[in-house]
């Protein structure tokens, strides 16, 4: 039962800093590093990490991050043969600041912006042999429609993890099978709205992020449950959202009920925080059973 993950592949460059800096100031960091990151190769290693079947499918540059990013989700033990090679165009970067238990990205896309409808359709029967797909939104966006309409056609489920936040049409929404934004791409996807509002919008398969608060959902019988978060010794926060993001995905190809598959999430994306990276901290599956136990 594969699980595929259509997104983007990056090489994060990390600087930790006492704080993260104000606009216009400079602040001293502590060192530069060079991490495998991008949220859906976050996502898919994730999943592998819990034990999941994946495949990634994405675009990478033909330079030394790209196939250091592939290696590294082979090892994940990822499938990742119908990851393209662009040639000309770099592999995608994150410039990441981690201090004071947050952070702040900005992505330039590179080869992740190649991931266009010629590339989904040279894949698509790969595609389409899956359980279910899971995309984000740092590949193009009409790739990301297109996408989400191709497993509709085909009734292979989709969830849709609008990040970075931007509008997407009533059309794609209703098609998705489940929805995660947080609680800014949340105010992005359907106006400044209270949160149960929002829920009631799509009982059962919406469930909104909300950071170190835990996470909230509608189910179908019209009951709003909010998950807390678990408390974590927090080291860096860079993928605890993409943790969340395959761990519910997964839990959801098990045929888990959504509310169990969202608290199993919620512990994992925080067990992802003790440690240092995207995907530095992400659990095997035993350790978030172990944390749901106590
Ligand atoms: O969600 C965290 C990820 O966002 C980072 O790994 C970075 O690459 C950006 O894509």
């Amino acid at each position: 039962m594969k699980i595929s993950v259509v997104g983007s592949i990056n090489m994060d460059m990390t600087v930790t800093a006492e704080r993260i800096p104000l606009k216009g100031e400079t602040l001293k960091g502590e060192n530069l590093r060079y991490i495998p990151g991008g949220k859906g190769a976050n996502q898919a290693v994730a999943m592998a990490r819990l034990g999941a079947d994946v495949e990634m499918f994405g675009c990478v540059g033909n330079d030394s991050a790209g196939k250091a990013l592939i290696q590294n989700m082979k090892e994940a033990g990822i499938e990742t043969s119908h990851i393209k090679v662009i040639e000309g165009t770099p592999t995608g970067i994150a410039m990441i600041t981690v201090g004071e238990n947050d952070n702040t990205i900005v992505v330039v896309a590179g080869a992740n912006g190649c991931v266009d409808k010629a590339y989904i359709d040279s894949i698509k029967e790969a595609i389409l042999d899956s359980e279910i797909v899971l995309l984000q939104h740092e590949i193009p966006l009409e790739t990301v429609s297109y996408v989400v309409d191709l497993c509709h056609a085909h009734g292979v489920k989709v969830v849709l993890n609008p990040a970075p936040a931007a509008p997407v049409s009533k059309e794609t929404l209703d098609k998705v099978s489940y929805l995660t934004p947080n609680e800014h791409e949340a105010a992005i996807l359907f106006g400044e709205k209270p949160l149960e509002e929002m829920l009631r919008l799509y009982p059962g398969k919406l469930l909104i992020t909300q950071g170190s608060r835990g996470a909230s959902i509608c189910l179908e019988n019209g009951q709003i449950v909010q998950v807390p978060a678990r408390k974590a010794e927090v080291v860096d926060t860079t993928g605890a959202g993409d943790t969340l993001n395959g761990a519910f995905t997964m839990q959801i190809a098990n045929k888990v009920p959504v509310e169990e598959a969202l608290r199993f999430a919620n512990v994992a994306a925080s067990l992802s925080t003790e440690k240092f990276g995207a995907q530095g901290g992400m659990p095997e599956y035993e350790a978030v059973i172990k944390e749901l136990e106590k």
